[in-house]
C-alpha cells in the first residue's frame, strides 16, 4: 500500500506513538490531519514534519467532548476532500487499585479511549465505504489483551475496542475498508506521567517499566511493514511481554501467577 497523496487522520498526533505515525506517514507523502487538545503540540509537530498548509492540516479536539465530535468528524472529511486511512491513537492511562479509584475516572477513561474513538470512526466511515477503499488503524495495547493490577478502567477501555473494531472489521470486509489494531507493550513516552490516579489526577511520573521500553519511533520503525500490508492485529513489544499474550491463550492460571508477582508499573 503506498500513502502518497492519501489523506491521513491521526488522533494523539501531539506526542509519544500519533507523533511518530506523523513522521512515518508525511515520510512516504501522504497529507495529515493532525488531532489532539494541545494546539502548539500540534503546530510543532507540523513545524518539525517540514509541512505547510498544503499538507497538513491541524485539528484540534477533545476525545472526551463526545458531542462536539461529529462537527470535528466533518471538518477533517473536508480538510483534503476525503479521509483514506483513520488513526485512532489518542488516548491515556491509568495507575490506581479499582477499589481507590472514582467511577468517574473509569468513565473518562471510557470516553477518551472507547467513546472517543469509536464516535470518530463512525462518523467518518459512510464516506470511506463509499470510496471502496479504507484503513482504520487502532492503537490498542497488551492491556487490551490481558489485565493487571493498576490498569481496571484502562484495560476494560482497551477490551472493549477489540470488541468493537473486531465487528467493525467483519461489516467492512465488502467495502475493502481493512481494520488495524495494535497492540504495543510498554513505549517510552508520555503516556505513564499523563496516566490518571484514583481521583483523576495524572500520576506525573515515568513508570519503570517504561524508563528501559522502547521509543515511539523505533515502534512505528518495528511495525511499519505489517501497518502497510494492512495486517489485522499487530503486537510490539519486548519478548517476555509478548510471551504473556502467548500463556494467556494456552496457559492463563501461569500467567495470573506470574502477572501476581510482577511489578506492573
Ligand atoms: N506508551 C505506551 O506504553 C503505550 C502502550 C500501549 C498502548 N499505548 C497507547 O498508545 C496511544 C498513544 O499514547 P502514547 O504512548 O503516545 O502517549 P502520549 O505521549 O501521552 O500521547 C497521548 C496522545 O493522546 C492525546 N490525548 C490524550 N487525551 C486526549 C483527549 N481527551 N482528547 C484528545 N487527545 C487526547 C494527547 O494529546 P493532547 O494532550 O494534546 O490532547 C497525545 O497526543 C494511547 O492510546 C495509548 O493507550 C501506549
Amino acid at each position: 500500500m503506498s500513502y502518497k497523496n492519501k489523506n491521513v487522520w491521526i488522533t494523539g498526533a501531539s506526542s509519544g506513538i500519533g507523533e511518530s505515525f506523523a513522521r512515518a506517514f508525511f515520510k512516504e507523502g501522504a497529507n495529515l490531519i493532525l488531532s489532539s487538545r494541545r494546539i502548539e503540540e500540534l503546530e510543532r509537530v507540523k513545524s518539525d514534519l517540514g509541512g505547510d498548509d498544503s499538507n497538513i492540516y491541524i485539528l484540534t479536539l477533545d476525545l472526551a467532548d463526545s458531542a462536539t465530535l461529529p462537527a470535528k468528524a466533518k471538518e477533517a472529511l473536508g480538510a483534503f476532500g476525503a479521509i483514506d486511512v483513520l488513526v485512532n491513537n489518542g488516548g491515556i492511562s491509568q495507575r490506581s487499585l479499582f477499589e481507590e479509584t472514582e467511577m468517574d475516572t473509569i468513565r473518562r477513561l471510557m470516553e477518551v479511549n472507547f467513546f472517543g474513538s469509536a464516535i470518530l470512526t463512525k462518523q467518518v466511515l459512510p464516506a470511506i465505504m463509499e470510496q471502496k477503499e479504507g484503513h482504520i488503524i487502532v492503537t490498542s495495547s497488551l492491556a487490551g489483551k490481558f489485565g493487571t493490577k493498576f490498569r481496571s478502567g484502562y484495560a476494560a477501555s482497551k477490551h472493549a475496542m477489540h470488541g468493537l473494531f473486531d465487528c467493525i472489521r467483519q461489516e467492512m470486509y465488502d467495502y475493502n475498508v481493512a481494520v488495524t489494531i495494535i497492540c504495543p507493550g510498554p513505549i517510552k513516552t508520555s503516556i505513564t506521567e499523563n496516566a490518571l490516579t484514583g481521583d483523576g489526577t495524572s500520576f506525573g511520573e515515568i513508570g519503570d517499566l517504561h524508563k528501559s521500553a522502547m521509543d515511539a519511533d523505533e515502534m512505528i520503525q518495528k511495525i511499519w511493514g505489517r501497518v502497510k500490508s494492512r495486517n489485522e492485529e499487530i503486537y510490539v513489544a519486548r519478548p517476555k511481554e509478548l510471551l504473556a499474550l502467548y500463556l494467556k491463550r494456552w496457559a492463563p492460571g501461569l500467567l495470573n501467577l506470574i502477572l501476581k508477582r510482577s511489578k506492573v508499573v
